[in-house]
C-alpha cells in the first residue's frame, strides 16, 4: 500500500527526533502520592520529591480543592455532557469565570478546557481577517516577544498574516517593541502586543510596566489603537504577594491577561478575563470555547476552591513560604558554587550547567538520589547554556529545599560540575 511510504517517513522523523536526543515521549509515569505534607511521588516503586511541578503552591493536593472536586462530579457527573453552548454551561463555570474576573480585578471572563485552547482561540479572533460578514476589518499588526510561549506562536500562525503584519521584538526588550511601532506608524488599524508575563524555561518576567508606557505613548498612532495581551500562566498564583502575577509584581495591567487552572492552581484548564465587550466578542468568536468541552464541573469546583484558599491567610502563607524557599535555594545553590542561567525571583530558577551531557546526567544522577529536575538541553537553550530547571513549591519544607540542595551538589561535584 503506498500509504506505507508515509508512515515509513513518520518512523524515519522519530528515528532522528530520538537520535537527536530531544524526545519527549519516555517521560516517568507516576503511579501514586505518599500522604507527606509536601507529597512525593511514587514512580517505579519508589518516592521521589518533585522539584520540577508547576503546582507551586501544592494546592492539587490540598484537602479543599478535593472535596469540591469531589462534590461536584457526585452531583454533577464527571464530564460537561457537551461543549458550552448545546448543554455543557454548569453554574460552576460561571461562577468560576466571575471569580476569576474579581480576582484580577475584570468585568467578565471565559474557562477553556487549557490555556493553549484560550490562547489560540483569542489570539486568532482578535487578529485573523474577519469573514466578510464581520463588521471588524482585518488590518492588524502583531507584535511578539521573541520567546513567547508556543500557544501564543501557534495563534499568531492561525492568523495568516502577511510576514510584514507579524513583528518579534527583542525579548524583555520595550525599546525594541518602541522602535516597531514607530516605523510601522499609519501603515495598520490596529496593533496587538502579545507577551508572556512569566518566561517559562528561566523565570525571568516582563516588565509590564515599561510595555505599558510605550503602548501608551504610540496607542494615537494607529486608529484602533495598540491593544496588550498578557499570558501569564507562570505568574498567576506563583508570585506578587496576593498570587496576581507580573501585574502585581509591574503594577501594571494587560488589556486581556490569558492564565492557566493547571499550575499555581492546582486544577486543570485556562482562562481569559477583560473588559465585557472583549468577553462577549469572544464568546462569539473563541471556536476552541465554542466548540470545544469546557473543563468537567469537578474541575471547575476545584479551581473555584483554589480561588477561595489563595484569597485567604492561609493562601498568603503559602505564596510568602514560596518566597521564602526560593530566597533560601537561590543563597544555597550560590554558596556551593552554582551559577543562574538567568536573574529569576520566580519558582522557576534555572541553575546553569552548560554541557549537555553533564546536565543530562546531573538529572539521572539525581532521580537515583530520590528527586526528579528537567534538564533543558540545547536546542530549547542556546549552546553551552545547558540548565537544570528547578522549581520550588510552597509546601516544599525548609529541609527538603536543603536536602535538594546537599543532593544537586554531591551529584554535580560527582560529575565535575561544581
Ligand atoms: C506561558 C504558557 N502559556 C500557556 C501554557 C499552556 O497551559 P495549559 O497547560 O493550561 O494548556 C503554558 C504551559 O506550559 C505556558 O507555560
Amino acid at each position: 500500500m503506498a500509504k506505507q511510504a508515509f508512515f515509513n517517513s513518520l518512523k524515519d522523523e522519530v528515528a532522528r527526533i530520538d537520535a537527536a536526543g530531544v524526545s519527549k515521549r519516555f517521560e516517568r509515569l507516576i503511579s501514586d502520592f505518599t500522604t507527606d505534607h509536601n507529597p512525593k511521588a511514587i514512580i517505579d516503586g519508589r518516592a521521589i520529591s518533585l522539584f520540577n511541578s508547576n503546582d507551586y503552591l501544592g494546592l492539587r493536593h490540598h484537602p479543599t480543592l478535593k472535596q469540591a472536586e469531589h462534590e461536584a462530579g457526585a452531583c454533577l457527573g464527571t464530564g460537561p455532557g457537551a461543549v458550552r453552548f448545546i448543554s455543557g454551561s454548569f453554574a460552576i463555570h460561571r461562577e468560576l469565570e466571575r471569580k476569576l474576573a474579581t480576582f484580577h480585578g475584570r468585568e467578565d471572563g471565559m474557562v477553556f478546557s487549557s490555556a493553549f485552547a484560550t490562547n489560540l482561540a483569542v489570539i486568532f479572533s482578535l487578529i485573523k481577517g474577519q469573514s466578510k460578514d464581520s463588521l471588524i476589518s482585518s488590518d492588524t499588526l502583531v507584535i511578539s516577544d521573541e520567546l513567547n510561549h508556543r500557544s501564543i506562536i501557534d495563534g499568531v500562525r492561525l492568523g495568516n498574516l502577511e510576514s510584514e503584519a507579524k513583528l518579534i521584538f527583542k525579548h524583555l526588550q520595550a525599546s525594541s517593541l518602541e522602535e516597531m511601532l514607530v516605523a510601522n506608524k499609519g501603515k495598520f488599524k490596529r496593533v496587538v502586543v502579545i507577551t508572556d508575563g512569566v518566561f517559562s524555561m528561566l523565570g525571568e518576567y516582563q516588565d509590564l510596566a515599561a510595555i505599558r508606557q510605550v503602548i501608551d505613548a504610540h496607542d494615537g498612532d494607529y486608529a484602533e489603537g495598540i491593544l496588550l495581551i498578557v499570558d501569564d500562566c507562570h505568574g498567576v498564583a506563583a508570585c506578587g504577594a496576593t498570587g496576581r502575577g507580573t501585574e502585581e509584581i509591574t503594577n501594571a495591567r494587560a488589556d486581556i491577561l490569558i492564565g492557566t487552572l493547571g499550575k499555581g492552581f492546582g486544577a486543570d484548564g485556562g482562562y481569559v478575563v477583560a473588559d465585557q465587550v472583549t468577553i462577549d466578542y469572544l464568546r462569539e468568536s473563541a471556536a476552541t470555547y465554542i466548540y470545544s468541552n469546557s473543563i468537567s464541573p469537578g474541575t471547575a469546583a476545584a479551581a473555584a476552591a483554589a480561588l477561595d484558599v489563595i484569597e485567604s491567610s492561609e493562601g498568603k502563607q503559602l505564596l510568602s513560604n514560596l518566597q521564602d524557599n526560593v530566597a533560601l535555594l537561590k543563597s544555597e545553590l550560590s554558596k556551593n558554587g552554582f551559577a543562574f542561567a538567568a536573574p529569576s525571583e520566580h519558582p522557576i530558577q534555572a541553575v546553569l550547567i552548560g554541557d549537555t551531557v553533564k546536565t543530562k546526567e546531573l538529572a539521572k544522577n539525581m532521580f537515583e538520589r530520590g528527586f526528579l529536575i528537567t534538564n533543558i538541553n540545547y536546542p530549547v537553550v542556546p549552546k553551552g547554556r545547558d540548565e537544570i530547571r528547578v522549581q520550588l513549591c510552597a509546601t516544599h519544607t525548609r529541609e527538603d529545599v536543603l536536602a535538594f540542595v546537599q543532593a544537586l551538589t554531591a551529584a554535580a561535584k560527582e560529575l565535575q560540575i561544581v
